[in-house]
């Protein structure tokens, strides 16, 4: 299997530290490679905002960069790594240009099956909201999502601190190889299957097959399928996955 991490610091130090640890010890609980991607050392302009990837695809954007080479990794990995310092309460900016230039994948989620968590690197704190920010930002392109930690690097670290670091990234590392080798395709929660039968319903009705997100829906069978992957839903998830097509038309009428 292959995992890689994306590290969102431009310096070599906590944030990739956890990611060589955490990649390591996948390393000696299975048959795994790795692979440490820092977001600095590539030609990653920020999204215009031109919508060009929403409505006509990806392959159209106008930024001619290594957006594709860094999209490439995930599609080649089985697992994938977020890891950011956390910046003014936020994801690094770097981190950040990555997942805008990745926004398409909110409409046309591609990366089910595979598992990602993230890591995030803080002085002192609110790292936690940034680590739900990640975790929805995996769940929402596909992933399946292991909750994501926050470690605290206040510097000078001491002892304590670095075996506290070390600790949860162990901790993690664990938790995020007992997904990787599942390769799951879960139910969906409620949410989910309301997000996935809402979207749908209001492409079907609203867009046409000049619009990227219309013909891939229609091209994947998502028109009629009961979520993105076949998945055993139980009659109370069929009859509300129905509820939340009506719902939609509703919504779309009004
Ligand atoms: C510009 C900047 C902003 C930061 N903002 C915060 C912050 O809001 N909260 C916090 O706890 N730490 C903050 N820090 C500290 C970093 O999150 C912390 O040093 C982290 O471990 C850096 O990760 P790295 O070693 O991977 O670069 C900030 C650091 C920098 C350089």
């Amino acid at each position: 299997m292959k995992v890689t991490a994306f590290i969102g610091s431009g310096r070599k130090r906590h944030s990739y530290n956890a990611c060589e640890k955490f990649l390591q010890n996948l390393q000696s609980y299975g048959d795994v490679e790795y692979e440490l991607v820092r977001l600095s050392e590539y030609n990653l302009g920020t999204c215009r905002g031109c919508r060009v990837c929403f409505d006509k695809g990806e392959e159209h954007c106008p930024s001619r960069d290594d957006r594709d080479i860094l999209i490439g990794k995930i599609n080649d990995s089985d697992g994938v790594i977020f890891a950011s310092p956390n910046y003014s309460f936020q994801v690094s900016g770097l981190m950040k240009v990555f997942l805008d230039r990745l926004g398409y994948g909110f409409h046309r989620p591609d990366f089910f099956g595979k598992t990602c968590t993230s890591i995030v690197a803080q002085g002192i704190g609110k790292g936690e909201s940034i680590v739900k920010y990640l975790d929805f930002v995996g769940k929402g392109l596909g992933f399946n999502v292991v909750k994501g930690c926050c470690l605290k690097t206040l510097e000078p670290m001491t002892e304590k601190s670095q075996a506290k670091f070390d600790r949860m990234v162990d901790i993690q590392s664990r938790r995020f190889y007992a997904q990787l080798i599942k390769k799951e395709f879960p139910v969906p929660t409620f949410w989910w299957l309301m997000m996935f039968r809402m979207a749908r319903t209001s492409i079907k009705k609203m867009l046409d097959e000049s619009w990227r997100d219309y013909t891939y829906f229609r091209d994947k069978g998502w028109f009629e399928s009961d979520y993105f992957y076949p998945v055993r839903l139980n009659p109370v998830k069929k009859l509300t996955g129905k509820v939340f097509d009506k719902l939609a038309l509703q919504i779309i009428r009004s």
